[in-house]
């Protein structure tokens, strides 16, 4: 197979959702659909639930389950999927914003009780600012739910985002009898607890009056709903699709199977082949064939045998070859993988060429942060994998005088992983945590001892948010930084942050100071 060929058919996206909406559920049948796995309950939930707050060795096995369930590569007529996982607790919200960058589109899985719920609204947010293209799976049909024009209503003025259903629901709750696919003129029949593809039966005159005997006085609804859909909605385009400014939305109960494979079967046709990325020096095409990628997510490895970790890293453009030396760009240096590692299904195993689209890990003694870039010698610089201006934060201090070179290798590597970010107060040295989840703080502490025997202790900090600041007038900054001097921090690049003690004083700063730039997410 040609080097174009093995890019156009590889399909690479994640699914994400609001806790519980569904996204396990939906991965499990896309993975039953490709044949990747045999039996339903084989993918084991990725979401560390709120219950494990306190309880360390199930967030350190939830982990371990998810460098399983990290990459789901399958084959689905002939194609190539990778589906990227996502944590479903939103104290790893950062993970998520960052797998993100490593797709090219989105399923977003709504449930159709629930509606548009927070995690929902960020997540989406996040694709929007990229224009990934979004398909929008509304679930749980066999369950009551809300009107489905109110449900889209809601989608459209939550996650400001322009809908045109693909399907539509015939009744729901007790009564679903199904869906008819507006997309390919077909009429699906639900049947209950079935683990198996519903029947399909191609309708393409609503006028008839076989509709009426098949699912009865739902006809008339249906055709009424239809014809408000006609009117109210675009008609699908793929271009619109594509560039983020149309979502298509498909109604089913991925517990039930149902809705699953048109959702497959409309995905592969029109999402997204493999797109290329911007770097600060140039866009990088997915066709060219000299290699690069950049590091999106890193794993330690839980057992303490093994102090390595996995580095995961998309490749955005050639082809990336087991045992080639590449260049580090931040290191500056060569670097060779002798077991490079392909994700299919829940098994791993070493591969020798790895495409664009496609998703490689890559055993790691330390070099590897995220963000980072590999290149065949260019010097490259990918952007759009910010870290996000923190919202908890903690002073932290060692514990134990004789282990402080182990707490500052392992705050080091944590935050390299990046599990939180580490400031260091201009004024006093000290160093201070900052996590976007409460529970962060917990696996640090806990990882700390375990993986570093270094023992670290937490003191409370009043802090509202921390902001990246910049400005072309240096007298103006040089003077905002002598005032707020007891405010002011590095980050771990060694650049200039504004520690807030509370919103007013934000605005405030931000009204006194006009020419400085206060920046919120580390990408500026
Ligand atoms: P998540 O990954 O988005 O957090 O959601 P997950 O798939 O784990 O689903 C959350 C719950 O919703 C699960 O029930 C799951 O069985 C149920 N569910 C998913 N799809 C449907 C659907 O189409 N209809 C109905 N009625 N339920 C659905 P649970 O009781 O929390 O877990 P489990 O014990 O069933 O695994």
């Amino acid at each position: 197979m040609s080097f174009q060929q093995e890019i156009n058919r590889r399909r690479t996206f994640a699914i994400v959702s609001h806790p519980d909406a569904g996204k396990t559920t939906l991965t499990e049948k896309l993975l039953l659909f490709g044949g990747a796995i045999q039996v339903a309950g084989a993918v084991k939930s990725n979401k560390i639930k709120k219950t494990a707050t306190s309880d360390w060795m199930e967030i350190e096995r939830q982990r371990g389950i998810s460098v399983a369930t990290s990459v789901m590569g399958f084959e689905y007529n002939d194609l190539m999927i990778n589906i990227l996982d996502t944590p479903g607790h939103q104290d790893f919200a950062e993970d998520t914003f960052r797998t993100l960058t490593a797709v090219d589109s989105v399923i977003v899985v709504i449930d159709v009780a629930k509606g548009v719920e927070p995690q929902t609204e960020k997540l989406v947010k996040v694709c929007r600012m990229r224009n990934t293209p979004i398909i929008v799976f509304i679930n749980k049909l066999d369950r009551p739910g809300k009107d489905a024009f109110e449900l889209l209503d809601e989608i459209e003025q939550k996650l400001d985002l322009r809908v045109t259903p693909l399907s539509w629901p015939i009744n729901m709750g007790p009564k679903f009898k199904g869906v008819y696919s507006i997309y390919d003129r077909s009429l699906y029949l639900f049947e209950p607890n079935k683990q198996r593809v519903e029947q399909r039966i191609l309708f393409k005159e609503l006028a008839s009056s076989e509709l009426d005997t098949i699912i009865g006085d739902d006809a008339t609804i249906l055709r009424d709903d239809l014809h408000l859909v006609e009117g109210v909605y675009p008609v699908f385009a793929k271009e619109d699709y594509l560039s983020g400014e149309i979502c298509p939305v498909f109604f089913g109960s991925a517990l039930n199977n149902f809705g699953v494979k048109e959702l497959l079967d409309c995905f592969i046709e029109i999402a997204p082949t493999p797109i290329g990325r911007e770097t600060e020096e140039r866009h990088i095409d997915p066709n060219e064939e000299v290699f690069s990628g950049f590091v999106f997510k890193i794993h330690a490895n839980m057992d303490p045998n093994h102090r390595d970790r996995i580095a995961f890293v998309r490749v955005v453009s050639g082809v990336f070859e087991r045992n080639k030396p590449y260049h580090h760009v931040r290191l500056n240096r060569k670097l060779k993988f002798s077991n490079p590692t392909a994700f299919m299904a829940q098994k791993k195993s070493v591969v020798d060429e790895v495409f664009p689209g496609d998703i490689v890990g890559l055993y790691d003694a330390g070099n590897f942060k995220i963000g980072d870039t590999l290149t065949e010698g260019e010097i490259l610089h990918f952007k759009g994998i910010p870290s996000f201006s923190p919202e908890l934060f903690r002073y932290v201090e060692n514990a134990d005088p004789l282990k402080s070179k182990q707490l500052a290798k392992g705050l080091d590597q944590l935050t390299d992983e990046g599990v939180a970010q580490l400031f260091t107060g201009s004024a006093t040295g000290r160093k201070i945590i900052g996590t976007v989840g409460a529970l962060q703080f917990e696996v640090i502490q806990y990882r700390l001892l375990h993986e570093y025997g270094a023992s670290c202790r937490y003191e409370h900090i009043t802090l509202h948010k921390t902001a990246w600041i910049t400005s072309n007038n240096k007298a103006m900054l040089d003077d905002f930084k002598m005032r707020k001097a007891s405010y002011m921090a590095l980050d771990k690049d060694g650049r200039d942050v504004f520690l807030a003690d509370s919103p007013y004083s934000l605005q405030i700063s931000m009204e006194k100071y006009p020419d400085i730039k206060f920046h919120f997410t580390s990408e500026f």
